[in-house]
């Protein structure tokens, strides 16, 4: 470097206080062939560093925000639970404006009866916004596969919920499966049990329907039949199969047995009080759904949140269908 390149470079101006100089040609006096626009850091070492400070404390933040929400999900549903974390973050947000969401044991189940109408119902209650619902039929209680697995693997079957809201699992065959009243007992015995019923010859046709239209999905039509005049059969009719020739009732044709409903209820009333079971009556729930869910939000201790703007009725279909608009808002 010549002695006369250094002198230019002396005259630049270069503000002290700055590390990083982005000066434009205009702010230069001197000799503007030296003093070109300077884009860089001069001093490399001490922007590093402060780089590096600044990287540091982003993922302080970002941990201290990702510790308070863990510890929050792990004592999520244990709200008695209020000892002390023993390494509490210096920073704790506001558990109130950050409410915790964790997949939570149901407190209420809807356990049949089968064709009763028990999925309207999980949808009707599902329009609260203090409920949540399990997404499919779980059937922890009744299969014996699922219920060794252990209620740790029932709880991650449910979905997130806040603490206060409700959650909410249906399998209807639980009503009918002798060991799920004790084994529901035995996970809460202050759990809340629904129970849609409908009239039973209405409900036990039904029922043969499903299964009759079940049979047809399964047999493989697009196969030629192996014995044709085995295949030709027609199907039963619900009459020949629910009275025998005789005249009299064929008792263990399922359709039938499941209808005779106080074969299955006493099992229930000997593992749970009264009080803890509503009886939802599924045909006036068809008629007039906004008294029945009423009665419902009612016995789950809910707030009476579901009313007529929440369904419509389809005069073509002539019954009534719920809307699945959530309402919004608190
Ligand atoms: C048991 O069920 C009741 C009624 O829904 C509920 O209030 C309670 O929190 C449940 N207990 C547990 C441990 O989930
Ligand atoms: C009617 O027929 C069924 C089946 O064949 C039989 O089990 C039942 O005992 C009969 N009842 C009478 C009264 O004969
Ligand atoms: C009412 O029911 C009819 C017959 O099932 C259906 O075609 C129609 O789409 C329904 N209307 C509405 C608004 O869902």
């Amino acid at each position: 470097m010549s002695p006369t390149k250094t002198e230019a470079r002396r005259g630049c101006v270069r503000p002290p206080h700055f590390d990083i100089l982005w000066l434009p040609r205009a702010a230069l006096e001197t000799d503007p062939s030296d003093c070109v626009v300077v884009v860089g850091v001069s001093r490399p070492r001490a922007a590093l560093a402060v780089l590096a400070v600044l990287l540091l404390s982003l993922f302080l933040a970002c941990h201290l925000i990702y510790d308070s929400a863990l510890s929050g999900l792990r004592r999520g549903g244990q709200s008695h639970h209020s000892h002390q974390l023993p390494h509490r973050p210096v920073l704790v947000l506001p558990r109130r404006l950050y409410p915790t969401a964790a997949r939570r044991l149901p407190q209420a189940i809807i356990m049949g009866v089968r064709k009763c109408g028990t999925r309207a119902l999980l949808e009707m209650l599902y329009l609260h916004p203090m409920v949540q619902k399990a997404a499919g039929e779980v059937h922890f209680f009744d299969r014996d596969e699922n219920y060794n697995k252990g209620l740790e693997w029932y709880r991650m079957q449910m979905p997130h919920s806040y603490p206060g809201q409700i959650t909410i699992e249906k399998s209807p065959s639980y009503f009918v499966t002798p060991e799920v009243p004790e084994r529901i007992r035995a996970m809460n015995s202050s759990i809340k049990l629904l129970l849609i019923v409908r009239e039973p010859v209405t409900r036990a046709i039904s029922d043969y329907t499903q299964l009759r239209a079940n049979a047809v999905a399964a047999s493989p039509s697009s196969l030629p039949p192996v014995a044709p005049n085995v295949a030709a059969q027609p199907p039963k009719s619900f009459e020949q199969l629910a009275v025998f020739p005789n005249g009299t009732i064929n008792e263990v044709y399922r359709p039938l047995a499941i209808s005779v409903y106080h074969n299955y209820l006493h099992r229930w009333l000997e593992a749970f009080p009264r009080e803890q079971i509503l009886i939802v009556n599924g045909d006036l729930l068809i008629e007039d759904p906004v008294s029945q869910v009423q009665k419902i939000e009612n016995f789950l201790g809910l707030e009476p949140r579901i009313g007529t703007h929440n369904f419509y009725f389809n005069e073509t279909k002539d019954s009534t269908a719920s809307e699945t608009r959530r309402q919004t808002g608190a």
